[in-house]
């Protein structure tokens, strides 16, 4: 073997092996074993491992991305390939979804990195590959990052107020998509969409905190005028089957689903013994007769930055429209803000789902963009409408007494 195939490359020449995904400062590559080495600096958690771990992790768990339609890259610097940062990309039904950084610790610099490696990533996705769009984060204090994307083709599409914590600060996430030029031409720009309403739009009043005579319904976590939330229990499973066959609307998801009881049992019993759950799930019972009509739940709940994604369930047709909901709301905003002390809370909605968007509106929330392309709709792609909800704004709302 000659002495020169023996050799490592010179650092800085790396990028030159690549026709495509190299930018003016930076390329994006695959991980192979060795890059755990400086893991720490792009790897994209708040909880540094070992880089025996993130070695293991390359070598086992990496081979493996493709069945969950994911990828990871490598972005690396061309003057002398050191591993900068990373992205993780998901394919969705529609179009990518790119989580990306670059080390903080790098400052400007960083932030000018990671928008060259965004850029390549989707020049190389959706104008290359005819992908529907790209979807990316950043966050409010990444000021220099936001122009340059703009600059660089993307729309800000959603801003969810004060949602991470930095240094004793509070940051908005931003979600910027950059969208194929061929299907905004055919569809037209999901931004500039009618988002269809239905209600009257006006807040209502919180109701007033309910003072028992005598003891609590059983379990019960909050009690309100006419409902109350205990946890869910594994037996709410069969009434959640039996009521997922018999759905009569189809708007307010992707059309009807069906579900064994046996996958809803472990949706209800997974990670309740946790004293830190990302999903917190509620039964809504009725105070006249213990009867469930509904769950509620904070999903993805961060105790970090002191966040979490509200959702609700009314199971029948009948129990929905009826304000049960928005009862069953103020109940669990009451648990997530001055029990659990989360600052902010934030919701999706499908676009036809006006029913939901509008008790959302009446609950308080605000909305705060779009999720746009997700999915197949009537000939072209479905949007979401997103809304959020500050703690203070939740503190300050109108209440009965
Ligand atoms: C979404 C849901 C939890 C809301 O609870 P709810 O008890 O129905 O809500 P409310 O009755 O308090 O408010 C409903 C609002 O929608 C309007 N509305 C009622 N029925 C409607 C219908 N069929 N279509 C459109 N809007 C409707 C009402 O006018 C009301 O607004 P307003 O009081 O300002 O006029 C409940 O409808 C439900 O479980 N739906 C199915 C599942 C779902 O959509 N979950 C949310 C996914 S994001």
């Amino acid at each position: 073997m000659s002495e020169t195939t023996t050799l490592e490359k010179a650092p800085g020449t790396a990028s030159q092996d690549y026709t495509f995904l190299v930018g003016e400062n930076v390329y994006l590559r695959t991980f192979h074993p060795g890059d755990e080495k400086n893991a720490t600096s792009w790897r994209r958690s708040i909880f540094p491992k070992s880089s025996e771990l993130v070695e293991k992790w390359i070598k086992e768990e990496l081979p493996k991305e493709g069945k969950h339609k994911r990828s990871h890259l490598a972005i690396a610097r061309k003057s002398d390939d050191v591993i900068i940062g990373s992205m993780l990309i998901y394919n969705g039904d529609v179009g990518i979804r790119v989580n990306a950084g670059v080390d903080p610790l790098y400052g400007e610099n960083g932030q000018r990195w990671l928008v060259e490696a965004l850029a390549i990533a989707a020049e190389w996705q959706v104008d290359e590959n005819h992908q529907a769009k790209m979807d990316t984060e950043i966050t409010s204090d990444q000021e220099i990052a936001l122009q340059q994307l703009l600059q660089a083709g993307f729309v800000e599409t959603a801003r969810w107020r004060e949602m991470l914590d930095k240094n004793g600060k509070r940051y908005d996430r931003i979600l910027l998509s950059y969208f194929n030029a061929g299907w905004v031409e055919r569809i037209g720009h999901p931004m500039e969409m009618e988002l269809p309403r239905t209600g009257t739009g006006e807040i209502r009043p919180v109701p007033a905190k309910v003072v028992l005579d005598g003891d609590p319904p059983a379990n019960a976590v909050i009690v309100g005028q006419r409902v109350y939330l205990r946890p869910e229990d594994k037996k709410d499973a069969e009434y959640y089957e039996k009521s997922s066959r018999m759905e009569d609307e189809a708007f307010f998801d992707i059309g009807r689903h069906i579900f064994p009881q046996a996958k809803l049992e472990k949706w209800i019993t997974d990670g309740t013994d946790d004293d830190y759950p990302k999903y917190l799930g509620y039964a809504v019972c009725l105070r006249e007769n213990d009867e469930v009509i509904g769950s509620v739940c904070l999903l993805d709940t961060d105790f970090v930055n002191r966040t979490a994604e509200t959702g609700s369930f009314f199971h029948e047709s009948k129990n929905r429209g009826n304000g049960y909901g928005s009862e069953a709301k103020q109940l669990l905003l009451e648990y997530a803000f001055d029990v659990l002390g989360l600052h902010m809370v934030n919701s999706f909605v499908y676009f036809p789902n006006t029913r939901s968007a509008a008790a959302l509106r009446k609950q308080g929330y605000r909305e705060c963009g779009r999720l746009c392309w997700l999915y197949p709709y009537e000939g072209g792609f479905g949007n979401m409408v997103l809304f959020d909800l500050l703690a203070s704004e939740w503190r300050a709302l109108p209440r009965e007494t």
